[in-house]
């Protein structure tokens, strides 16, 4: 969204980062500051939590990562408090406490060589930092990562330590620890519990495993960059398909076609999954709709078509091996659709002839059979206030937020909805990946 300001936020931020990265290596030398972590350049993390609101947050020496793309922060922006004491300059590991009934439920908890910090919405808790001993006695220090566990995912509601190959069930009602050989797993850096799953990171791969036993099924290890970050194209070896299937970066727009083939954008990528069979193919954005490059913000189909909209221009292409984009076009979304961009997603359902047309937290009907097109009918989205991508299918209206779709069985339903309904996750219900 938002790409030309974006493009020259980007070259400011490159400019930069370029400058504080050769300031950085330059005081490194110097024993001041450490390098500022990129990301896509295949990091190993020091700890992962997510924080009081669910945000994925990654860390690596004195930076933080919110989120599965985007800049480094520093740490102490966050948590401030942190490396005021005289201890080691990274983090060993963190996990958010998160058992409703237990008084420090959602405080993020930090370890640091022999110490551990607890912090309540960005504040340290009075007290802390602590001895690990005496906050979760029969837990060594200098740990490499921390997992929340509850029951009935953990036989009791659990914390799991991780210390080389050892790894440290605490029970968190009464207190009692449990320790275990973890031999079929690698050394965890960092671990996470992410939409019920537990993913244990180690260099940058990550694997996922049973937090009872520890096992590992499936194929992992598996590339952190493909799955937990957005980067593209860092590596000729990537299984490109599958990355993006089991990405849980969220999409930036989705449609079906008459024929019910599902287009998905992501960053750079697509995803074709075809009506008949449901296999799904991934290519480069650029490869099929060459014009537009990358980087969508809404896409619609409508009578053999795809409207693709992208900050304030409209792409339109006709839906053909291979596609081809219209004469005259881009045109402007306003020109189009009566309407300023950037969009935020926009669907057309099965058999009408309306573009309903997401701007912010309001929705708009465009009569794609009227002309000049107007936007009227704006009415405010009463419940989710931020879409990522939508669609409309002869099932409903999916509505994306993150790596969740939520299904309504009509636009109306979607609009004036009271309450959320069921979370159904991109990558497994839409996708078919196993995580
Ligand atoms: C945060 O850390 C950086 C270096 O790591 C330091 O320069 C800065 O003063 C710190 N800020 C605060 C608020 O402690
Ligand atoms: C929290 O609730 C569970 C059952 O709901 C109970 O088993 C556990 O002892 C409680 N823990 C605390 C710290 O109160
Ligand atoms: C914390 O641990 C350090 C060294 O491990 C020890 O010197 C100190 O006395 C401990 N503090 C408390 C309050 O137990
Ligand atoms: C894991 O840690 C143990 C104990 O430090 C060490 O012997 C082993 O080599 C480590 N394994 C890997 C894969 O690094
Ligand atoms: C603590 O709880 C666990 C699991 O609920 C149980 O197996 C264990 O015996 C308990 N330990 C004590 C000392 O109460
Ligand atoms: C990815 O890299 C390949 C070869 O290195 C290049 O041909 C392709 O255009 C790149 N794609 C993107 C989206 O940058
Ligand atoms: C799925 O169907 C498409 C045509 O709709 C065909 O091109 C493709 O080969 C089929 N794939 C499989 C695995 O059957």
């Amino acid at each position: 969204m938002e790409f030309l300001i974006k493009q020259a936020t980007m070259k400011i931020l490159l400019a930069t980062v370029l400058c504080l990265c050769l300031a950085s290596v330059w005081a490194d030398h110097h024993g001041i500051l450490p390098a500022i972590p990129d990301r896509c350049l295949g990091l190993e993390l020091d700890a992962v939590t997510v924080s009081e609101e669910d945000v994925p947050l990654f860390i690596k020496g004195h930076y933080l990562f919110k989120g599965f793309h985007g800049k480094a922060e520093l740490l102490n922006g966050s948590f401030p408090e942190l490396f005021h004491h005289d201890e080691p300059h990274h983090i060993d590991a963190a996990f958010r406490m998160h058992f409703e009934n237990s008084s420090d439920h959602d405080h993020i908890f930090i370890f640091v060589g022999h110490l551990v910090y607890s912090f309540y919405k960005h504040r340290l808790e009075i007290g802390f930092p602590k001895n690990i001993s005496e906050v979760f006695p029969g837990i060594p220090d200098h740990l490499d990562a921390a997992i929340g566990c509850p029951k009935p995912d953990c036989d009791a509601n659990d914390v799991i330590f991780f210390k080389e190959h050892k790894i440290y069930h605490f029970n968190v009602d009464n207190r009692t620890v449990v320790d275990k050989d973890f031999e079929t797993m690698p050394n965890c850096t960092a671990a996470f519990r992410y939409m019920e799953h537990y993913y244990c990171f180690h260099g940058h791969q990550f694997s996922k495993f049973d937090p009872k036993t520890g096992e590992v099924h499936g194929r992992y290890p598996k590339e952190a960059r493909d799955f937990f970050m957005r980067c593209s194209n860092y590596s000729a070896e990537t299984d490109i398909v599958e990355r993006e299937r089991c990405s849980h970066v969220h999409l930036d727009a989705i449609t079906s076609d008459d024929d019910g083939n599902l287009y998905a954008f992501r960053g750079h990528h697509f995803l074709q999954r075809d009506g008949n069979n449901d296999t799904v193919k991934a290519d480069a954005i650029e490869a099929s709709f060459k014009e537009l490059h990358s980087e969508v913000d809404a896409v619609f189909s409508y009578e053999d078509h795809l409207y693709m909209l992208k900050d304030n221009d409209l792409y339109l292409y006709k839906i053909s091996e291979p596609h081809t984009l219209l004469d005259g076009y881009p045109k402007t979304v306003k020109e189009v659709l009566g309407l300023e961009g950037p969009i935020d997603a926009a669907f057309v359902c099965q058999d009408e002839h309306i573009a309903h047309i997401i701007k912010g937290d309001h929705i708009y009907d465009v009569d794609l059979k009227a002309s000049p097109h107007v936007a009227a009918n704006e009415r405010p989205l009463s419940l989710i206030k931020k879409v990522d991508a939508a669609m409309c299918d002869p099932h409903g209206v999916r509505v994306i937020v993150g790596n969740h779709f939520y299904h309504f069985d009509t636009l109306k339903l979607f609009v004036g909805a009271r309450s959320i309904p069921e979370q159904h996750r991109v990558s497994i219900d839409l996708f078919g990946c196993d995580h």
